[in-house]
């Protein structure tokens, strides 16, 4: 038989002290989860594989570059904090608001297609050379190559905290320099291969030997960049494989391109 508190006064601090290492207990098990940060996760993939990874044991840290309008988002993730990848001043803010903090997992998703949205039929004339502007291939270039390379930068002492740190840029198969492209998109497409290579680069730097970087091709799917043709991929069910991917990373995958279902892709 249990033995009672002997006074009403031990009861209290029995139950304050059962209380409280409740609440550290908590707090220590908050501490535990693995940290998953996700760019751009405010809506499309962004938003979905945030899902994904809330409706698990992951601490999930949202960024959005209008956090008050991310009201999804803050519905599911434990954090949203304010992030345009293009700004080096939003980048170090970001890592100021991280400072000391571990980030196990960084996934680079914010992306750019360019002034016409979407890759697909009655896009191509939009796309050719002749129409194609200087500004076009820049601000490609600033979303999706220099962004993740710089978010990338700036997250680096929380990453290297982690014992097991990844780091995923999303690119996609438009980059592929054997592929077809026939529907031009310059800026998007060179703009997906530059951030592969950069990937492999860090792949291969020694100094972050611990970390594995990844590239994986989501994909087309229906979100605003993909368009909603029905036959698209469903982002809820390929983000829930993106997820499956993103957990089974090893040093063997460390540099190396994958599609959404687990198959490896060429450069
Ligand atoms: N959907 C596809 O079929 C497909 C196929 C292959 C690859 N991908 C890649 O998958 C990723 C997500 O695509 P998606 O289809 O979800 O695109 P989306 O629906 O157009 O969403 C793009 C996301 O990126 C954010 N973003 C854009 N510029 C940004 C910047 N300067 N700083 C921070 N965030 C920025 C957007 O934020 P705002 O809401 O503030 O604009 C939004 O959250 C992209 O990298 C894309 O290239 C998509």
């Amino acid at each position: 038989m249990k033995s009672s508190p002997s006074s009403p006064l031990a009861g209290v601090l029995l139950s304050l002290l059962a209380l409280a290492s409740f609440a550290l207990g908590s707090e220590e098990a908050e501490k535990a989860k693995t940290t998953v940060l996700i760019t751009g996760a405010n809506r499309g993939l962004g938003l979905a594989l945030s899902k994904q990874f809330a409706a698990g044991d992951y601490h999930v840290i949202g960024t959005a570059r209008s956090p008050g309008k991310a009201t999804e988002l803050k519905e599911m993730a434990d954090e949203v904090l304010p992030l345009d990848v293009t700004s080096d001043e939003s980048i170090q803010a970001l890592a100021e608001a991280l400072k000391g903090r571990t980030v196990d997992i960084l996934v680079n998703n914010a992306g750019y297609f360019g002034p016409t949205k979407g890759l697909g039929p009655g896009r191509e004339k939009s796309a050719q050379l002749k129409s194609l502007t200087r500004a076009e291939v820049l601000d490609c270039f600033a979303v999706n190559s220099a962004g993740p390379i710089f978010v990338t930068q700036g997250l680096l002492p929380n990453l290297l905290q982690s014992e097991h740190p990844k780091v995923v840029m999303i690119s996609s198969r438009s980059g592929i320099i054997n592929k077809d492209s026939a529907s031009g998109a310059y800026g998007y497409r060179i703009s997906k291969t530059a951030i592969n290579r950069a990937m492999k680069i860090m792949a291969s730097d020694k100094s972050l030997a611990k970390c594995i970087f990844v590239s994986i091709a989501p994909g087309h799917n229906q979100t605003d960049m993909g368009g909603n043709r029905p036959n698209l991929l469903d982002p809820d069910e390929s983000m829930a494989m993106v997820k499956t991917r993103i957990e089974e990373l090893t040093h063997q995958h460390n540099g190396r391109f994958w599609y959404y279902d687990g198959t490896e892709l060429p450069w």
